[in-house]
């Protein structure tokens, strides 16, 4: 496994973990009323269990996982793989907390434009290593 599979699934595993915790604070506010503003966290819940678990982790595993080319760099660019990482965790941070926190939509717009060049930078990472075994 390469370190950017390792960075790749571990930072997925970090949302996994606070997804989860911002979905049972909400499951809490439903059945015990404790603070209204709980409910506010829908947002940043979807953001970190949709993209920052779901996305991420298929990313870091296909950096891991897709043929390899025979001769150096085995893994394909790895600048664009590392971009795809950066990019995906710079857009989930911003456009969570800009929804959940109702700050200026340029964050939020930010984050969505961020998210959308990491896809890029994956695609184009994963195109040529995508190919029959062998070939
Ligand atoms: C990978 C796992 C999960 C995914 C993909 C996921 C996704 C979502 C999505 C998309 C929504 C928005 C639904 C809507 O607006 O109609 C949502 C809402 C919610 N989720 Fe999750 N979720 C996950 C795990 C969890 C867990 C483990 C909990 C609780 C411990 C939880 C608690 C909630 C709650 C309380 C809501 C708000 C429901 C409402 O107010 O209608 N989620 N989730």
């Amino acid at each position: 496994m390469t370190r950017l599979s390792v960075w790749t699934v571990r930072t997925a595993l970090l949302y996994l973990g606070l997804g989860f915790l911002l979905g049972a604070l909400m499951l809490l506010q439903k059945g015990l009323p404790l603070d209204p503003g709980l409910l506010r966290l829908l947002p940043l819940h979807v953001e970190f269990v949709l993209l920052g678990w779901t996305l991420q982790l298929a990313m870091g595993i296909a950096f891991w996982i897709l043929p390899r080319f025979s001769q150096e760099p085995r893994y394909g660019s790895l600048r664009l793989g590392w971009s795809a990482y950066l990019l995906l965790n710079v857009g989930v941070l911003c456009a969570g907390t800009g929804q959940w926190l109702g700050i200026s939509p340029a964050v939020f717009l930010l984050g969505r434009l961020a998210e959308l060049l990491a896809c890029l930078c994956f695609v184009l990472h994963a195109w040529p290593r995508v190919k029959p075994t062998g070939g």
